[in-house]
């Protein structure tokens, strides 16, 4: 039934190299959702498709978290991996090759790709100035240099762009600026640096964009500015200390990640062709063959400027399409761990199903740049109506009353020609999308197949009609089970794991896109299980709380020199010693305070109370007639005080994000959210609060 069925190209397909710095997040997966879905379809109609991608392992940030976790660069970078791949395995991401950019191959990629521009003269040195470390010994990267905004004069910016005006700005333009390791005055050094001219590339890439006809208009529009406001040339060398490939002939400076990150791509397909006799010149080096690259709005200058230019300063093939997608948001906001709405793969495993996020993020993705959202009600909502009650149900039924009236045969089918014809319709629809990357249209249709079938089974009523007309009930469950049939085939890019189990059901396996037309009779099924379960209708708890909540003991209780209510307090908190100042004289004495152990909120935004500095805050009931105190005497100081499965926060917050949290005293224990605040050692108590009170 399908243009696409006879497989002309050699397709390949990546999706952007994760950083080795960190977890998979849910906003990564928005990508290899998107590309997965993309590539199990195409696997569907049988095209030639390799899907490669690999971990990004280089630069200045692994290289940092290595030294201060004390292990070397190439440990952390392996234990990632190690993670990354069981991430994806669990989000049943189907990559041909998952590899490394710290490999042999890659290597050799980057050094054949800079000596090949070197030579054109594509590549010439120059002396610039950095910003370096005296203290650490390295020369400062952007976001470790931190200060005052050149334009707007804010504090605490990092060295590359200001969060406070926007401004772009380099890190030597800095006002007072530190280090942000060990916070020194990093001086200004001369270093020599390897640039790559982009200059060059202007026309060449206008003509690209012009001429390809699958990249985003509204990206392209983006790309012929930059163009049009000039290109510069490009830094591609790092000084030492750093992890990545040294550049040939030189003591101690590297490829900047940027430059082997994309080659990656290269070194990826040609480990896989290596070890299944393919050759990597047939993806790089043909005219026949497409390259997709899916990538983040994020990093649309590299993947539309710097990286083809590199291509075509080298000699390699363009990419046919580069599809950008938009940022998750959770909520409509930014996701964020003070807020609770930052959730890792695993976290999201811990409550949820993977095929659900899958069919979620399915019916949001659009081929366009807008942002998604993932709202946990509008979550449950959708797997409960659509995924349970609708696809899920209706499976279901059909084989459980096959299995039950007629042996799980099936025979003849009803010919039924306007239900079919529109079937076979909504069915192109559902290819037509897929392929087009407008994935929210493609489940739509396929939700619709399912409602038609639905409809078909109820308004004939078969569990009366039997009584009357068994061979037509018989007949009505032949086409109902070819609907089946089909669905299981075109839900299956999204949902591969529901899609096998449903084979499995019918006794079929490996269905592929053209099976959608065939008939299905004389064929006996397999037995049939619930394949949907309904989500609970429990609201959804943050996994993290935004307060860091220790016990602290009281050293030292001090007269506050400008005020009459306050204290400060020298607190120990285990691992180190902090000052407070708490509101508390009149209430409490001196001697009642010394030795106490108390609940502090630690990772509190240090204030100045009545000029005297203030890093944290100590947790108090208050029920409007003084304040009592958290407090803790069978627990050691430093212990985490916590609600039972909410993570403390990390992150500092606000006062006024404080002030937002509910806790409240009864019993005179503390709760959030009806969980008890305890340590691993005990529940803690509230002093003097009545019920009701609040925590603050
Ligand atoms: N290492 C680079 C890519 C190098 S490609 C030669 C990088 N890594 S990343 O881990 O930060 O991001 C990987 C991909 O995930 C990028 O395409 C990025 O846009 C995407 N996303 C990361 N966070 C995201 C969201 N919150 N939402 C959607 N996609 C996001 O960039
Ligand atoms: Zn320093």
């Amino acid at each position: 039934m399908t243009k696409f069925t006879k497989a002309k190209h050699k397709i390949l397909v990546t999706s952007a190299l994760p950083y080795a710095n960190g977890p998979i997040h849910l906003g990564h997966l928005v990508e290899y959702i998107q590309v997965d879905i993309f590539v199990r379809f195409l696997r569907l109609i049988e095209e030639n498709v390799l899907f490669v991608c690999a971990d990004d392992t280089h630069g200045a940030p692994i290289e940092i978290k290595a030294s201060e976790l004390g292990i070397t660069p190439e440990k952390l970078i392996s234990q990632v991996y190690d993670e990354h791949v069981q991430d994806f395995k669990e989000f049943l991401i189907s990559f041909d090759n998952y590899y490394t950019t710290n490999s042999p191959e890659n290597k050799f990629y980057s050094d054949l790709i800079f000596k090949k521009l070197k030579e054109k003269n594509l590549i010439y040195t120059k002396d610039i100035e950095v910003t370096y470390c005296e203290h650490d010994k390295r020369t400062l990267p952007d976001r470790y240099v931190k200060g005052k905004c050149p334009k707007c004069n804010a504090p605490d910016q990092y060295g590359d762009v200001c969060e406070n005006c926007n401004a772009a700005y380099k890190t030597i333009d800095l006002i007072e600026p530190y280090c942000a390791i060990c916070k020194s005055k990093p001086i200004r050094k001369s270093s020599k640096h390897y640039f790559f001219r982009l200059s060059k590339f202007s026309k060449k890439l206008e003509s690209w964009l012009k001429k390809n006809r699958n990249l985003q208009p509204e990206i392209k529009n983006f790309v012929f500015n930059w163009i049009k406001n000039g290109l510069e040339d490009w830094n591609i060398s790092r000084d030492g200390p750093y992890f990545g490939f040294k550049i040939p002939g030189e003591e101690d400076k590297y490829y900047y990640v940027w430059l082997d990150a994309p080659i990656g791509y290269i070194a990826s397909t040609d480990n896989y062709c290596k070890n299944h006799g393919l050759n990597t010149e047939d993806y790089w080096s043909s005219k026949d063959a497409r390259i997709y690259h899916f990538i983040g709005k994020d990093i649309i200058y590299f993947h539309f400027l710097f990286w083809p230019a590199m291509l075509l300063g080298s000699g390699f093939s363009l990419p046919y399409h580069i599809p950008v997608h938009g940022f998750l948001t959770v909520n409509n906001e930014k996701m964020s761990k003070s807020r609770g709405t930052f959730f890792t793969a695993k976290e999201f495993l811990q409550k949820h199903n993977a095929e659900h996020l899958r069919f979620y993020y399915a019916g949001l993705l659009s081929g366009r740049m807008s942002d998604i959202d993932l709202n946990f009600d509008d979550f449950r909502k959708k797997i409960n109506n659509e995924l349970a009650a609708n696809i899920g149900n209706f499976c279901y039924r059909v084989l459980n009353f096959l299995n039950r009236y007629f042996d799980g045969e099936i025979k003849d089918i009803d010919s039924n020609k306007k239900l079919l014809d529109e079937i076979k319709k909504l069915a192109k629809n559902v290819e037509k999308n897929y392929y087009g990357l407008n994935f929210n249209e493609a489940l739509k249709s396929v939700l619709h197949i399912s409602s038609l079938g639905n409809k078909y089974f109820q308004e004939n009523e078969p569990w009366k009609l039997i009584e009357k007309d068994r061979e037509k009930v018989h007949k009505i469950l032949g086409l109902c089970a070819n609907i089946v049939k089909d669905l299981s085939i075109l839900i299956e890019p999204i949902l591969p794991d529901f899609s096998l189990r449903l084979q499995q059901q019918l006794n079929l396996r490996n269905l592929k896109w053209r099976d959608i037309n065939s008939e299905l009779k004389n064929h006996k099924i397999g037995k049939d299980e619930i394949l949907v379960k309904k989500m609970e209708e429990k609201k959804e708890t943050k996994r993290e709380f935004p307060l860091n909540l220790k016990v602290a003991k009281i050293i030292e209780v001090k007269e506050h020199p400008n005020a009459e209510k306050l204290y400060i307090l020298d607190i120990d908190l285990g691992n180190e010693k902090r000052q407070l100042v708490a509101g508390i004289k009149g209430y409490y004495s001196a001697d009642e305070l010394k030795n106490k152990k108390i609940i502090v909120v630690a990772n509190l935004k240090p204030a100045k109370l009545r000029g005297v500095e203030s890093k944290g805050m100590l947790l108090a009931g208050d029920d409007g007639t003084g304040p009592g105190l958290l407090t803790a005497e069978h627990s050691n100081t430093g212990d985490k005080a916590y609600f039972e499965g909410l993570e403390n926060g990390t992150a500092q917050i606000t006062y006024e994000e404080f002030a937002k949290i509910s806790m409240l005293v009864k019993n005179s224990k503390v709760y959030f959210d009806n969980k008890e605040l305890k340590t691993d050692k005990e529940i803690i108590r509230v002093e003097k609060s009545k019920d009701g009170a609040r925590v603050r």
